[in-house]
This record gives structure tokens, sequence and C-alpha cells, in this order.
């Protein structure tokens, strides 16, 4: 398996463009697959996972034009009932998001199909979605209840229900309410910690019939979607591993260009301000998601805590978060953070192992851990576990060591961040 040899210390200078955003590359391809006529996008995010769910739409009869290289793609949607049976099984890879949203649009159709996906996929928990939509009315089977992939749903025929969000997953909340597209009555949906909503922005934009009702998020069933025309901004979940990088590294001067500044994308930078990171924010569109620039200065970072109220903005950088944490100036903590435990590996167990390997000092908790801050990182070797974003932190991590770091099983970062260990280097210098 390919693995990378990285050497610290060193800073981040320059300017980063990060790739288009992943969650919303994958609403793009859904929200046009089901509108009627044709909608365009451009910065789609050309990396495997997004790409799943581009094939699942093509293989359900959804022309797409993708101009590889470029970003832009074109869908010619064939309207919310246009879906057709596909003839063979739906392989997710190792895309979540790919997997239980779209048990969510195929719950609302008359034809069954097959959802696969590779081992780390298949080993992760689906019944909050596919519990949820068998009250709807779907039939949903699969190991343990419908837990595990592969699944086979048959749709058709649902009714709405009140669900309470009660993991705050966008995942989910997406699922139902694609689901409530095509249900009897109301779909309502109810969530304590917000999570990220760019579903919510996608129906508003394409005229479902979508409103808050006090606490209740309220979607019915729907005639049709228009079409789309969008700039897809960047992705602070890819960004996420650059500013981290500056932020805690003296020397480092970076610019971030075009990224979503969504607040419920933005605890990473909540908490790196809270760190004491320099960082300047300049935003510049606000609809139809915000977006701007971030200028980050190197600094020694402090301890911090993060709460469970704060998680699901952030979810996806804990474990760069991590990194910078074990740099900082005294304890950090992190809580309720159990879903770390079930993304693309265990990243509570995968960061405090690895981080531990190269001179950290962390202690796993059942739902985070308590980090105490060392100047710098040793040398070491470390493994991804086939995780995406435990490689690019690990990679990150390089920035404050001593000597040499080993990442091993570097491929993963191809699901969400193909071009990385190249800005990467684009951006490095010796410190
Ligand atoms: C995502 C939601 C989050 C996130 C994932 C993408 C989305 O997952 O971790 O990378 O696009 O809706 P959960 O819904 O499981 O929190």
């Amino acid at each position: 398996m390919p693995s990378k040899v990285l050497n610290g210390p060193s800073c981040l200078k320059g300017i980063f463009v990060p790739p288009g955003d992943k969650s919303i590359s994958h609403r793009a391809v859904m929200f046009g697959a089901l509108a009627e006529g044709q909608s365009s996008f451009t910065h789609f995010l050309e990396a495997e996972d997004c790409l799943r769910t581009l094939t699942a739409f093509e293989c359900m009869g959804v022309p797409m034009g993708l101009e590889k290289g470029t970003g832009r793609l074109t869908v010619d949607g064939v309207g919310l009932s246009g879906l057709c049976a596909p003839k063979g099984d739906l392989d997710m890879g190792n895309s979540g998001t790919s997997m239980r949203i779209l048990l969510g649009i195929l719950a609302g159709q008359r034809f069954k199909a097959t959802l696969t996906g590779d081992p780390s996929l298949s080993s992760r928990p689906m019944r909050r979605v596919t519990q949820p939509l068998k009250k709807m009315g779907a039939q949903i089977k699969g190991r343990d209840n419908g837990n595990f992939a592969p699944l086979v749903i048959h749709g058709g025929r649902l009714k709405g229900i009140d669900f309470v969000n009660e993991l705050s997953s966008a995942q989910v909340k997406s699922a139902l309410l694609f689901a409530g597209l095509y249900a009897e009555g109301q779909t309502r949906i109810q969530e304590f910690i917000p999570s990220r909503d760019h579903t919510e922005r996608f129906l508003r934009m394409c005229g479902a019939p979508l409103r808050q009702e006090g606490e209740w998020l309220v979607v019915e069933k729907a005639v049709r979607l228009s079409p789309l025309h969008m700039a897809i901004p960047g992705d602070i979940s890819a960004a996420a591993f650059f500013l981290v990088g500056a932020a805690m590294t003296p020397g480092s001067f970076l610019t971030i260009e075009n990224v979503c500044l969504n607040p419920t994308r933005t605890g990473v930078i909540r908490v790196l301000e809270r760190m004491g990171a320099k960082i300047e924010i300049k935003r510049l569109k606000e609809e139809p998601e915000p977006v701007g620039c971030i200028y980050t200065e190197g600094c020694r970072l402090k301890g911090t805590r993060i709460p469970k109220e704060e998680i699901p903005a952030l979810i996806d950088e804990l474990p760069i978060l991590m990194v910078a944490m074990a740099l900082a100036e005294g304890e950090s903590l992190i809580t309720g953070a159990h879903e770390l435990r079930v993304k693309e590996t265990d990243r509570i167990q995968s960061m405090v192992h690895n981080l531990n390997a190269i001179g950290g000092s962390l202690q796993e908790l059942p739902d985070g851990c308590i980090i105490k801050g060392v100047e710098h990182f040793s040398s070491g070797t470390g493994q991804s576990f086939g995780d995406h974003r435990t490689a690019m932190s690990l990679a990150v991590a390089s920035l404050a060591a001593e000597g040499e770091i080993r990442v091993e099983d570097i491929d993963c970062v191809a699901t969400s961040f193909p071009a990385f260990f190249a800005e990467f280097e684009r951006l490095k210098q010796a410190a």
C-alpha cells in the first residue's frame, strides 16, 4: 500500500483555493437529477465519493455531462418520478453520504435497488436512516435488520412522520427531507443541535414546499423541482487541513480563497480563534451559500475545550483539530463526539494512536479525548486505517515534527481531496 514520507519542521505559505465542497457536490447531483430540465454546476468535486453519487444516478437513467478535470457538470434532470430501476447493484464505495441520502431518495421510488459499499462502509450503521424510512413505508432489508449494507430497498407509497434528529446528522435529516418530497402528509424534523443545512438551501432554491414551523422543519409532497445553476463553493473541510496547519506553525502566512463560510460548517474557525489563532475573514457573498476568504498567520496556540454542542459544526474537522490541540499550550478536551467512532474509521482511536506514535500525549475517552500539548512532534509512522481525514491530518502534523513522519496507506485521500499531497508540497516551506 502506498505511503508518504514527510519532513518537518516546515510552515505553509501562499494562496490556496480549496476543491468544491463535498456535501454540496453530492447534493448538486441529487437535486439536478430530480429536477425537471438541465442544471449546471461549476467547481464540482471530482473525487471518488461524489463520483459514486454521480454514477448511481447514471445507472438510474440520468444523463450526466461531466467535463473531466474542469469541475463543470450538467445534469439532465428526469423529474421526481423519472428515475429508472438500476440494472445492477449501486456501489457506494467508501461514501456514507451517498448511501444514506440515496436511501431517502430510493424510498420514494416504486422499484427495487441494492446498495453496496466497501468493507468500511459496509460496517457503518445505517439503522439511523433505514428505521425512520421503514416507518414512512419503505421496505428495506439488510444485515442486522437493515443496519448494514448490502441493503435492498423497495420504495413507494410513503407517509410523512415526525422525527427528532437526536444524532444531529445531516445525512439522516437529508434522507428524510428527500423521502418527504414523495410522502403523503407532512414530514416534520426537529434537531436540538443544528446540523449542516445544505439540503434545506437546495430545497428552497428548487422551489420545494419546505418551511420552518416553530422548532419543526416541515416538508410536503412536491410536484416538481426547478433546475439549478450554481457555482459550488470551496470545501471548508478540505481547507481546514491547511488552515489549521498554517494557524499552528509560526512563520506561516496563508490565504484561502472562495471557501464556503456556512455557519453550520465553520466551527473549526471559532475553535481556532478561541485557541488564539490569528485569523481574518472576508465575506464576499451570502446566497445561496456564504462564501469568502480566510487569512491566517501562524503562532503557538493555546488549549481549549470542545463540548457536545459544538460538534456538528466541526465534525469532520475534529481529526485535524486534534493535531492543533496536541501542539497547543496546556490541556485540551473533546467530549460528546461519539459519532467519530463510526466514521470511515474510528477517528478517536486512529488519531489518539497516531499522534501518540509521533510524540503526542493523548488519552482516549469513550466520546472524545484529553490532550496534553507538546511543543513539537518527534518522528515516526502513522496509519491512515483507510480513512482520508486521518491520513491528511497526519501529513499536516509533520509540519511540526522534528524528524521524518511516514503516513501509510495514503490512497484513501482520493475519496475527498485527490490533489491534497500536490497542494501540500506546493504550499510547504522549510521553517
Ligand atoms: C455530511 C454530514 C456529516 C459529515 C459527512 C458529510 C453530509 O455526517 O460527517 O462528512 O454531507 O450531510 P453525519 O450526517 O453522519 O453527521
